[in-house]
């Protein structure tokens, strides 16, 4: 009985989401065109092994078989992919989207039952807190990267790419310290946030990119996808990077 367009959010989370995860499943099976020069694709950071410049501890191991795919995105893409698909925010999102349960609010579902997260499987939607902690460890490589993209042959510069990569890092930083199990975690547990001076601005400046979860949860995911589609351009040979000094 609900009029309006409800149906609208749900179709763009859809085609939003949907295209997104088409699109890193491929790049991440690439294994190549990922890097180009100080530039390196967020979705293959940290480089355990690879054989570019930016891999911490060399070329592929002799003890990873053969017959596994492996390329270094497909080795760290688990903790960020767990972390957006456990956020509360993409939650409610897909829900709607993918499984219409329910397709929007106060719209009916197309099932007789409540599928609760209090069970199996859904219930391991409460491992989010801790794909958080992973997330704030590669916000700080991806920053590492960031910072790196400054400098070309030794000497500081800026490039657009250095731009791209940067504001890669403020979107998800600004997505992962608006997480509502980060705030949970500053100061959700106390009674009384008034006498502690430090943990109550960190929770306050948490409260406010929590309020604008939504949107940076969305741009996060825009910029960290162009940032690879940027960098496999330059080291394909398609686009040049544009450098303003
Ligand atoms: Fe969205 Fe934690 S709730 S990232």
């Amino acid at each position: 009985m609900r009029r309006g367009a409800w149906w609208l959010t749900p179709v763009l989370t859809f085609l939003g989401l949907g295209a997104f995860v088409v699109y890193s499943t491929w790049a991440a099976f690439q294994g190549v065109h990922y890097h180009y020069g100080n530039y390196l694709s967020p979705f293959y950071s940290p480089e355990i092994f690879g054989a570019t410049p930016h891999a911490m501890f060399g070329v592929k191991p002799s003890w990873i078989p053969d017959w596994l795919p492996f390329t270094p995105a497909l080795l760290i893409l688990w903790a960020p992919a767990g972390f957006r698909f456990t956020c509360y925010y993409y939650r409610g999102a897909y829900y709607k989207a993918f499984w219409a349960d329910p397709p929007s609010c106060a719209v009916g579902e197309p099932r007789a039952h409540y599928w609760g997260e209090r069970k199996f499987p859904l219930i391991f939607q409460n491992i989010h807190r801790y794909f958080l902690y992973l997330a704030l460890i590669f916000l700080v490589f991806l920053a590492h990267d960031a910072w790196k993209a400054f400098w070309f042959d030794g000497k500081f510069g800026i490039g657009l790419g250095s731009i791209v990569l940067s504001a890669n890092v403020f979107f998800l930083a600004g997505y992962t310290f608006g997480c509502h199990s980060l705030r949970h975690l500053i100061g959700g547990r106390c009674d009384e946030l008034a006498n502690k001076p430090v943990q109550c601005v960190a929770y306050n400046a948490c409260s406010k990119l929590n309020k604008r979860h939504m949107l940076f949860a969305w741009c996060s995911l825009f910029v960290v996808g162009f940032s690879d589609v940027y960098v496999r351009m330059l080291s394909m040979g398609v686009w040049t990077d544009f450098r303003f000094f």
